[in-house]
């Protein structure tokens, strides 16, 4: 029998788990890992919900199963060949009622409703981009690590779809990396180390790693981190996952500034110096070297995930770095891991070109994981996501007792929505 509340990891090769892997979306235990995406957000036609409802169940056919994806990622292993298009299809609140007849305000259960009525501080759905502000039904992902490849299958998708329904928005990520080939974000940081693991290969592997060095932080999580029951689809081995997407537009040349003015306030003067101002703001130099681990870049073990955080900080500064902002590292906070699975958009930032962060996160609980982690994130005055900033902020994390200097935020809020990303018998049978 599979439970959700397991505690080892599990193995991709026991059958028991074939068919939750079999009935799974992809992209939600693992990242799909492609380069390049689209992120195609919908709208159900009214008035036509028979044939909205035969095109889902045909398209469920083109998903990624969790299975596939193991699949080829074992042939990539084996052999270097490259996956398919990843597909993954995800439906909000105000699609499930359109296709379920059901409306989240009058059903007893708490299922989910929409980002536009969080209560997290964002910015208002009114000063949102345009397409983000309309309702949205579904998202589709589309990814490829070839270019042609994708806009292809995105061309066909949007003929399939025509007549059952309107696209009302097309973003596209694009992922960046690093001179020793890790993925980045705008800001010029490894992003997406830090990640809830689940299988038995991942750990073993961290294990092999880590064999004479303490473990301090598990890497481990049970399935229900991010899984729960289809809840359209009860006791058939299907399972889903919320998903919340948003995308972060990133001022580039802001951070770097203010990194500047911070460094020549507190008396940095080397390049290495101004460094570290950057890796206190976000817990991790450029190259991912966790701050508290070292003072400058380039350890060996630099994409570490196994540290904690000193406790002594918190309340000490007015603010925390980004990555203690979003995860305190203690027992507790556990709970409120998602698993990340954003994107960049945008490829050079500066010439007026708008960069940012296509963040995608699952979760089993939308509130305690994902809105607990950014009004956390609010409250810590975390540089990076928290929004609200005070105009003012005291410079004693930077070492220079007594100063204080303005800040406002680097990061800035264009749209996004909350999704469940079903199972795939319930797609087919919709
Ligand atoms: C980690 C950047 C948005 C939650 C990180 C890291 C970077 C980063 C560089 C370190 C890499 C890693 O540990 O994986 C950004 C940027 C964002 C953004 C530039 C926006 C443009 C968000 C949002 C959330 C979030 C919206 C959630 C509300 C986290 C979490 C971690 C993380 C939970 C891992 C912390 C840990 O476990 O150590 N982010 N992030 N981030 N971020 Fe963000
Ligand atoms: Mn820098």
């Amino acid at each position: 029998m599979i439970t959700l509340n397991n505690k080892k990891p599990v193995n991709i090769y026991d059958p028991a788990y074939d068919k939750l892997f079999e009935n799974l979306q992809g992209n939600i235990l693992k990242g799909h890992g492609r380069n390049f995406t689209s992120h195609i957000f919908l709208r159900f036609e009214e008035n036509k919900k028979d044939k909205v409802k035969k095109w889902i169940a045909s398209f469920a056919n083109e998903i990624t199963s969790c299975k596939k994806q193991i699949k080829e990622n074992l042939a990539f292993k084996r052999d270097r060949t490259s996956g398919d298009t990843f597909i993954g299809f995800y439906i909000s609140a105000l699609g499930y009622s359109f296709l379920e007849n059901f409306n989240s305000s009058e059903k007893e259960t708490d299922f989910f409703g929409s980002m536009k009525d969080a209560n997290i501080s964002d910015i208002k759905p009114s000063d949102w981009e345009s397409g983000f502000r309309e309702d949205i039904h579904a998202m589709i992902l589309v990814a490829d690590d070839n270019l042609m490849l994708l806009r292809e299958k995105e061309i066909s998708i949007r003929k399939e779809m025509n007549g059952k329904c309107k696209i009302v928005k097309i973003e596209n990520g694009n992922v960046i990396r690093n001179e020793d080939g890790a993925g980045v974000e705008h800001f010029g940081y490894a992003d997406g180390i830090s990640q809830p693991l689940f299988f038995s290969d991942e750990i073993q592997e961290l294990e092999t790693k880590y064999k004479d060095v303490k473990i301090n932080f598990s890497s481990f999580f049970p399935l229900s981190q991010v899984l729960v029951e289809d809840p359209f689809l009860k006791n058939e081995e299907a399972f889903g996952s919320y998903l919340v997407f948003r995308k972060l537009e990133q001022d580039v040349d802001g951070f770097k500034a203010k990194e500047e003015k911070i460094a020549s306030i507190v008396g940095r003067k080397t390049d290495d110096e101004k460094e570290e101002i950057g890796a206190i703001i976000v817990g991790r130099f450029e190259d991912g070297t966790p701050h508290i681990l070292s003072h400058e870049e380039g350890i060996i073990d630099n994409l570490s995930n196994n540290f904690l955080h000193k406790n002594s900080s918190n309340g000490k500064c007015l603010f925390l770095n980004h990555i203690q902002a979003t995860n305190q590292r203690d027992e507790a906070s556990r709970e409120m891991i998602m698993a990340r699975r954003g994107i960049p958009y945008g490829i050079f930032p500066g010439e007026g070109r708008e960069v940012g962060l296509l963040f995608m996160s699952f979760q089993s609980d939308i509130k305690k994981q994902f809105e607990a982690t950014q009004i956390q994130a609010n409250h810590y005055k975390d540089l990076i996501i928290g929004q609200n900033l005070p105009q003012k902020m005291n410079l004693d994390c930077f070492g220079k007792k007594g100063k204080e200097i303005n800040v406002e935020n680097f990061v800035k809020l264009r749209g996004g929505e909350y999704f469940f990303a079903p199972s795939i018998p319930y797609l087919k049978n919709v």
